[in-house]
C-alpha cells in the first residue's frame, strides 16, 4: 500500500466513524422527540402519586372511572355556563333549563347536542375526551334536570 493509498483509506474511516456517531446522536435525539407524551401509572406506583390534584380528576386520569359532573362542570363547563357567555343556558337558572329541555325533547337529546356542539357552543363543551355518561353529569349538575 502506497502512502497515499493509505491516507485515502484512513479518511474514508473517519468519515465513516464520524458519520456513525452523527447516526446515533440523530436517534437520539428522534428517541427524545416521539417518546410518550404521558406515563401510564398503576396504583400504588410512586408515579401515581397524584395527591395534588382534585380527587375526581386524579381518579379518572388514574384510570379509576367516571369523572363526577361537578368535576368536569368545574373544568370545562363553568367558564360559559356560569355567567351565561354568548347565550348558554346559566348554571341553575331552572327556566332556562325548562326551557331547553322542552325544546330538545328529553334529557338524552339536550346530552347529544351538549356532545355535537350547538350553536356558539364547541362540541362536547371543549371537553374533548369525555365521555357521554360524564357529560350528562355535567348537564345534570348545572341545570338540576
Ligand atoms: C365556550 C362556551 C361554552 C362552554 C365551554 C360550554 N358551553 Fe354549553 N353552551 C354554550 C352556549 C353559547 C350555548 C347555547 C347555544 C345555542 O343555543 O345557540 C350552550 C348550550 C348548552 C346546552 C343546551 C343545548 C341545547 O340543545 O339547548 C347544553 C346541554 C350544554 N351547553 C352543555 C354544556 C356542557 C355539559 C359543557 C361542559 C362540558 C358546556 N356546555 C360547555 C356555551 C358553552
Amino acid at each position: 500500500m502506497t502512502l497515499k493509498k493509505l491516507l485515502a483509506a484512513s479518511a474514508a474511516l473517519l468519515v465513516l466513524v464520524a458519520g456513525g456517531a452523527f447516526a446515533v446522536s440523530i436517534n437520539d435525539s428522534i428517541a427524545e422527540r416521539i417518546k410518550p407524551f404521558g406515563q401510564v401509572c398503576v396504583a400504588g406506583d410512586p408515579c401515581a402519586d397524584v395527591g395534588t390534584m382534585p380527587t375526581a380528576v386524579a381518579s379518572a386520569a388514574a384510570g379509576g372511572g367516571m369523572r363526577t359532573g361537578d368535576a368536569v362542570y368545574g373544568q370545562f363547563c363553568t367558564a360559559c355556563h356560569s355567567i351565561g357567555i354568548l347565550g348558554s343556558p346559566k348554571t341553575g337558572d331552572t327556566a332556562a333549563w325548562e326551557a331547553r329541555l322542552a325544546a330538545a325533547g328529553s334529557l338524552d337529546d339536550l346530552v347529544t347536542s351538549a356532545i355535537k356542539g350547538v350553536g356558539a357552543m364547541p362540541a362536547n363543551g371543549t371537553c374533548a375526551d369525555c365521555s357521554r355518561e360524564e357529560i350528562q353529569a355535567a348537564v345534570q349538575h348545572m341545570s338540576g334536570l
